[in-house]
């Protein structure tokens, strides 16, 4: 019997600013569940970011370099369900550190799936990273703390090349 498996496509989105090991983390195991993951580096206009989406994209893309089936797109700052639809992904894929997490996160899964079908896959993020977020990250290195154990290698590059604070 013939039959044509259709392509499973996730996608997982974020501002990455930067990018994290507990990103990578999810990201990895995403790609261990479907046939492609685009990571869709967000903007918003009313965020303030630390680093230019090209960068974000730079130190995206430099992290997965070696990993097939990982993309790395600029999401625009549209709707992240219209965005998921436009590039044929069945899927959003999120991690989850905390319960406060889920809460955040419940009402946009279900606002995603009402409005274009789209499932979010929720991933329960390993216990050495459920403390990581870029915003503690960023202010950790501001204040001379080593985050060497909290970033990719491209991260560190980024910052130690001298990327203004803000
Ligand atoms: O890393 P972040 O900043 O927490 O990522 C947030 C992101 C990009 C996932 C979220 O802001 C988002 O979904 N933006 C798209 C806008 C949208 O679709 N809004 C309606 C959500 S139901």
């Amino acid at each position: 019997m013939h039959y044509i498996r259709r392509m499973r496509r996730a996608v997982c989105p974020g501002s990455f600013d930067p990018i994290h090991n507990g990103h990578l983390e999810v990201i990895a195991r995403a790609a261990g569940l479907f046939d492609e993951v685009i990571v869709a580096v967000s903007t918003n206009y009313s965020k303030k970011y630390r680093f230019t989406l090209e960068e974000r994209l730079e130190m995206a893309r430099q992290t997965f370099s070696a990993l097939r089936g990982i993309l790395i797109e600029p999401m625009g700052e549209g709707l992240l369900a219209k965005y998921c639809h436009d590039r044929g992904a069945s899927a959003i894929v999120k991690g989850l550190r905390s319960s406060s997490d889920f809460d955040y996160e419940l009402p946009m899964a279900t606002m995603n799936r009402q409005l274009a079908g789209i499932e979010t896959v929720f991933l329960p993020g390993e216990s050495r990273y459920l403390h990581l977020s870029s915003t503690m990250i960023k202010e950790v290195h501001t204040l001379g703390g080593d985050i060497s154990d909290f970033v990719p290698k491209a991260v560190l590059k980024k910052l130690a090349s001298g990327a203004p604070a803000t």
